[in-house]
């Protein structure tokens, strides 16, 4: 009796830390908006398929008012969660480009790689690029 007792008491530990990290895990992933069950997530163009109508610089626009703007502002300047000022980045385009698809660590600047493909994280890092100038 005493050994079913320390089971069913061990058990339930397990699953109220099982809970605990996952609604913490959960709660970063959405403050961070990383995807929490990234197999599911599709790739940009699979959500807004309308976006392979669109010249690149288009399509850039679309991606950041879609996945950027509501950090770093329509303008590049709103600075949400330390985000960066983009119109005083000194960033080369290929390094914009490095760091959408790796993101920063430690910061809520996450990798897009999951959803963008290269050639839509090229898009964006362009059309971000043309804040600076
Ligand atoms: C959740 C908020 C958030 C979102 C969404 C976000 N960013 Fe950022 N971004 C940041 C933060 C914070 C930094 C600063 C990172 C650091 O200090 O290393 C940053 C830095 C950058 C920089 C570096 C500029 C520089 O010179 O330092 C670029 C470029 C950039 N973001 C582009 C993007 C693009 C493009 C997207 C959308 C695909 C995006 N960001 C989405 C928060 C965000």
């Amino acid at each position: 009796m005493k050994l079913i007792h320390q089971i069913f008491q061990c058990s339930y530990l397990l699953a109220s830390l099982l809970s605990i990290g996952l609604t913490i895990y959960s709660g970063y992933a959405s403050f961070a908006d990383k995807p929490i069950f990234p197999k599911d997530q599709g790739t940009f163009e699979k959500d807004y398929p309308e976006i392979s109508e669109l010249s690149e610089i288009e399509k850039g626009e679309r991606i950041f008012t879609t996945l950027c703007s509501r950090c770093h502002g329509n303008d590049g300047k709103k600075g949400l969660f330390g985000a960066s000022d983009l119109t005083t980045s000194t960033y080369t385009v290929e390094q914009k480009v490095d760091l959408i698809t790796k993101g920063s660590p430690l910061t809520v600047m996450r990798s897009f790689k999951k959803e963008l493909s290269g050639e839509e994280i090229q898009a964006v890092a362009k059309y971000v690029h043309q804040f600076a100038k």
